[in-house]
């Protein structure tokens, strides 16, 4: 029976680049989409890039551009990634389009008609000098509990304590650096507090993450014992200014209030698929409607599963929409047994992995491996990573096809001969054909872990025939002529068996298999036959290199950013290649390597309007300080005019922060702020240096006298 199923992967925020933590879903979906369509069933895979919300509105404000340039941008940035990574979405569209917004409007209207929505007055911290209610993670100050300085609003990052951003204290807004005041605001609430949404979430919710029992106790400890009344209502407005939709008012009035952005985002899966269903003919009620009996899955990470488990349910349910059949959570990527950090280089961003000349299937091959459809966190060991790559993929599977294929050309004119195949095969290698049910039962479960070493398994079965039948051997001996190409074209219908096994997770490996063994794309079907009797195939090109581990060290020394970049002491980029963040931090470190105690060679020419994008701005240091535990920073305030931001220089060993204090210096203004161990660096001050960039040469530069801060540097 042909299923028709839609399936949705997390749709990324518009304003960050994908990495490999993003990749272990959008491959994990990828792997099932592909999957039920080789399985022949109608399956559609449609995402989109979240678009809305106050960090893409001042990130663009700070880039300098419009939110909508900056989403486009990031647009083709994210596609372009996916593409590279084999993620093949039916449609990968964007939550700033019309489809997103009729859909948030209608299910919107619709809650409101059926009386849960309410507006009721808050008290939020608002920025006098931004003239805005400012998120939670837009508060700084010091954590209530142990009074480190410059935690977020939410949780303090040294002691972990949790907390209302009321409970900082001194309180300033991470954009503006003003001290925040308190301002009563109407806000819209979805009232999830509504019996009825109590009753349906306690009723269906389950269901939804029925094969997760992970999901199943949290969702039974944010729901509370029957009875107990734990949900709360959410709130679902934001006050302008604010990049999203805004909220209709009665009669086609203004409300001033916007959709908050986790409110339409998962609506993005709709207006993602509406906007398919526009270019193929499809009907969207089939998928969408009440009644539908389309399958719908959505792939997420554990960290969002309140959102979709619980207030997106409820949202379809009071809204007159079918709810997903599926909520299928997974687990965050460490690297190496840790969390990705960006100093040890293993914050790997998809471009920088792809531009570094890694194979994309590779990464795929070993997520798969991992992957058990659970929630646990799924590790990227490096070692192990390159281990099994080139021991599973390359020795035990490409080997198959590359130890026959030479003897099939030069012996056979790649002729194959099968006719008495069919008794040896069964025979020979056992369950070959036979495993294909439960490889793919493997797959529906998601448990790729287990479908790949079933099929590990059998190309270990498939290498023993090979040292059983020694082909080297047979091509040497008279008259073994017929077995050689007996043997030879059994292991080529092996290996086109472990093909089709194989493809969900290895698309572009299979497609080039497909043409060496010359057949039409396969499907799981036609694993149950051979090739036929005098098939010819094409001559082998080897399918898979091996990784050399030099290959990892290079990527990870990549990702890797060193303390140094906080100073601007610019280092000559060496080549022509693009300047993306991951090259240019290899350049560094190349160049850092190669120019000790060297002058530095001119950095190449760029253009006008590469210099423009970086912003350089007059700044004066307003603060600056030691920072505690740190040989070379310094931590400064630096004032632009209308705002103040926190960046830590690489100075120390050349200045003394009370010389600092009121100077002017130049500063890089719209670097994206990076996290670092002491805190948010928000920008860079510039300064000259030797090549090596050591003590005492570092000389922070000032502008003449007369220079404001805030004013452009161009
Ligand atoms: O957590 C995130 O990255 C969100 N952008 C995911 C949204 S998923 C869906 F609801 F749109
Ligand atoms: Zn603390």
């Amino acid at each position: 029976m042909t299923r028709k199923i839609l399936v949705t992967s997390a749709l990324p925020y518009a304003n960050g680049a994908i990495h490999l933590g993003h990749l272990v879903e959008y491959i994990q979906t990828d792997i099932w989409t592909r999957f039920q369509k080789m399985r022949g069933h109608e399956c559609w895979y449609v995402c989109a890039d979240d678009t809305h919300g106050t960090p893409i509105m001042l990130r663009a404000e700070k880039e300098g551009i419009s939110p909508e340039q900056l989403i486009a941008r990031v647009h083709a940035e994210h596609s372009r990634d996916f593409a590279g990574f084999h993620v093949a979405f039916d449609n990968y569209h964007t939550t700033h389009s019309d489809e997103t917004r009729h859909y948030s409007e209608d299910i919107y209207g619709k809650l409101k008609a059926a009386g849960l929505i309410e507006v009721r007055a808050i008290e939020q911290f608002y920025d006098p000098v931004k003239a805005m209610f400012l998120p939670d993670r837009f508060i700084k100050g010091e954590c209530p509990k142990c009074g480190t300085r410059d935690q977020y609003g939410d949780a303090c990052e040294s002691c972990g304590a949790a907390y209302a951003p009321t409970e900082l204290k001194n309180p300033y807004s991470a954009v503006s650096g003003a001290k925040p005041e308190l301002r009563s605001s109407d806000h819209y609430f979805f009232k999830l507090s509504d019996p009825r949404c109590q009753e349906f979430l306690r009723r269906a919710t389950r269901a939804v993450c029925e094969n997760q029992p992970e999901a199943i106790n949290k969702l039974q400890e944010w729901l509370g014992e029957p009875g107990e009344n734990k949900l709360t209502d959410w709130d679902i407005s934001r006050d302008a200014p604010y990049f999203g939709f805004e909220i209709p008012g009665d009669n086609g009035q203004s409300t001033g209030k916007y959709f908050y952005v986790w409110l339409d985002a998962p609506i993005g899966y709709m207006g993602s698929f509406k906007n398919l269903c526009k270019k193929k003919g499809l009907d969207f009620d089939a998928f969408w409607g009440k009644g539908s009996t389309a399958e719908l899955y959505h792939f997420i990470g554990k960290d969002i599963l309140y959102f979709h488990a619980l207030f997106w349910p409820a949202e379809l349910e009071h809204a007159g929409y079918r709810i997903p059949t599926s909520v299928f959570a997974h687990g965050f990527l460490t690297v190496d047994g840790a969390k990705m950090s960006k100093s040890r280089g293993t914050f790997i961003t998809a471009e920088s992995y792809l531009v570094q000349g890694l194979n994309p299937e590779w990464l795929r091959y070993y997520f798969a491996a991992k992957l058990n459809g659970s929630m646990e966190d799924i590790d990227l060991n490096l070692d192990d990573f390159v281990s099994r790559v080139n021991s599973d993929l390359v020795g035990k599977y490409i080997n198959i096809a590359s130890r026959a294929a030479g003897f099939v050309a030069k012996r056979f004119d790649g002729k194959l001969d099968t006719r008495h195949l069919n008794e040896t095969f069964r025979a020979e290698l056992p369950g070959l054909v036979d495993a294909g049910e439960e490889i793919a039962a493997h797959y529906e479960a998601r448990d790729y872990a287990r479908a790949l070493r079933r099929v590990m398994a059998l190309a270990d079965q498939i290498n023993q025939y090979v040292d059983k039948h020694q082909p080297w051997t047979l091509a040497k001996q008279e008259g073994q002529g017929a077995k050689l190409q007996e043997v030879c074209s059994l292991l080529i219908n092996a290996f086109r068996i472990l093909t089709i096994y194989l493809k969900p997770v290895l698309p572009k490996l299979a497609r080039r298999a497909e043409e060496f063994l010359n057949v039409a794309p396969l499907h799981w079907r036609d694993a149950a036959h051979l090739l036929p009797p005098a098939h010819l195939i094409n001559p082998y090109e080897h399918l898979m290199q091996r990784i050399d581990p030099k290959q990892v060290d290079a990527l990870v020394a990549a990702n890797r950013e060193s303390l140094a970049p906080t100073v601007a002491v610019v280092p000559a980029p060496t080549s022509a290649q693009a300047p993306s963040p991951q090259r240019h931090a290899q350049h560094q470190q190349a160049t850092e390597d190669k120019t000790q105690g060297q002058a530095e060679p001119k950095a190449q020419h760029i253009s006008i309007d590469d210099f423009a994008k970086v912003d350089l701005r007059i700044a004066r240091i307003a603060d600056a300080r030691h920072v505690e535990g740190a040989d070379k920073l310094i931590q400064l305030t630096l004032d632009l005019g209308t705002e103040t931001r926190n960046v830590f220089a690489g100075i120390k060993s050349a200045y003394d922060p009370a010389q600092l204090v009121g100077r002017l210096t130049v500063m890089v203004a719209n670097l994206a702020p990076r996290k670092m161990k002491f805190g948010m660096s928000e920008g860079m001050v510039l300064a000259a240096s030797d090549a090596d960039g050591k003590s005492p040469g570092i000389y922070l530069l000032s502008p003449d006298s007369g220079a404001q801060p805030g004013m452009r540097v161009k």
